[in-house]
């Protein structure tokens, strides 16, 4: 089984990324997407979406991180790939699934589903590009509005030559609405010879067992499952179902705001913003952290904040690496 940390932009950096793959159980991750026009990106901003490449394009704890891209041209997308593997990434993922308006209306992302030949040839002018030992693969919804390309997307990801695709099994139309069409997995899954990676609304290690079992897919990738809950991804290695406790969220979570802090670039409104998106998302599975984000909402002071952190986190002993 495979497990892999989903792309999110604007929730999963580089330092999202140390913090769960320390916490464990990931096999690899997927960057935010870096969004290709028409020409080849300077290097810095390929450095800036994933710092890892300075580390081999892995994260600290050793896994890989792959760069993913997104764009509507296919030689534009082919000399982005192959500046990307020129810096040692250990792989290219291509994204067809980004609802964005903005994304949709330049031509990159779910939009694409509409023209299963153009998914085709983007992928193929990737797989061309890099050499053949760097895994190039593709992330799908199951259609924009509907899910009649579903298959036909499919297949062209294939005949592409991608080694494995992931589906976020909803239509760009239903955006991150409960529930995910599991079953369309198995279609999907039954249909093609790479693997499928299967997505959307795995939440608990009893999600995982129905989504398996719906899907026949082994591999998943986790995204906002995995901000609710850090060990998630280990729950579902060790299959058992051990939430950590709140102190311990609480000091990843100062973690991440600390090492944002370390970067003087960024802003400390920033920080705020970002460790309140992650209390949010963690509310349901940890109902101190509910409580606790009534108070924090006011904070609006980075140093009021880092106290409020410790406290919460204060008496943690555990050791990140050991969840449970
Ligand atoms: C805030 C946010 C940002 C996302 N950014 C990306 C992205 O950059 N690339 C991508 O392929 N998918 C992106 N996704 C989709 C997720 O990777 C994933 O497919 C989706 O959330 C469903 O999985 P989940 O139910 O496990 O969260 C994003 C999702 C969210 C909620």
């Amino acid at each position: 089984m495979k497990i892999i940390l989903a792309p999110m932009e604007g929730v999963i950096d580089h330092h999202m990324r140390d913090i769960l793959t320390a916490v464990g159980g990931f096999d690899t991750c997927v960057t935010e997407f870096l969004r290709v026009v028409d020409r080849r990106l300077p290097k810095r901003v390929f450095y800036r979406l994933c710092p890892e490449l300075t580390n081999g394009g892995h994260t600290a704890h050793g896994v890989p991180v792959i760069l993913q891209l997104l764009g509507g041209v296919p030689e534009a997308m082919a000399v982005n790939a192959a500046r990307a593997a020129e810096l040692g990434t250990p792989g290219i993922d291509i994204n067809f699934g980004c609802p964005s308006r903005f994304v949709n209306r330049k031509a990159g992302g779910a939009i694409l589903l509409k023209e299963p030949q153009r998914v085709e040839a983007i992928v193929r002018a990737v797989r061309e590009a890099v050499p053949s030992h760097i895994p190039v693969s593709a992330k799908i919804r199951l259609g924009y509005d509907s899910t009649d390309l579903a298959l036909d997307n499919a297949h062209a990801v294939e005949a592409g030559g991608a080694g494995f695709i992931t589906v976020h099994a909803r239509t760009k139309a239903e955006g991150y609405r409960p529930p995910a069409h599991w079953h369309w997995l198995a279609r999907i899954r039954e249909a093609l010879t790479i693997p499928v990676i299967a997505n959307g609304d795995i939440n608990s290690v009893d999600d995982y067992l129905r989504c398996r079992d719906i899907s026949g897919c082994d591999d998943i990738m986790l995204g906002r499952g995995a901000i609710a809950s850090p060990n998630l991804a280990a729950q579902i290695k060790q299959n058992q179902t051990q939430h950590m406790h709140w102190p311990q969220v609480a000091q990843l979570i100062h973690d991440l705001a600390g090492r944002m802090a370390q970067q003087p670039e960024i802003r400390e409104r920033y920080i705020l913003g970002r460790v309140k998106q992650w209390t949010a998302m963690i509310r349901r599975q940890h109902p101190a952290a509910g409580d606790w984000f009534g108070e924090i909402r006011q904070i609006k002071d980075y140093t009021q904040l880092m106290q409020a952190l410790e406290l919460q986190a204060h008496g943690s002993t555990a050791s990140l690496t050991q969840p449970g």
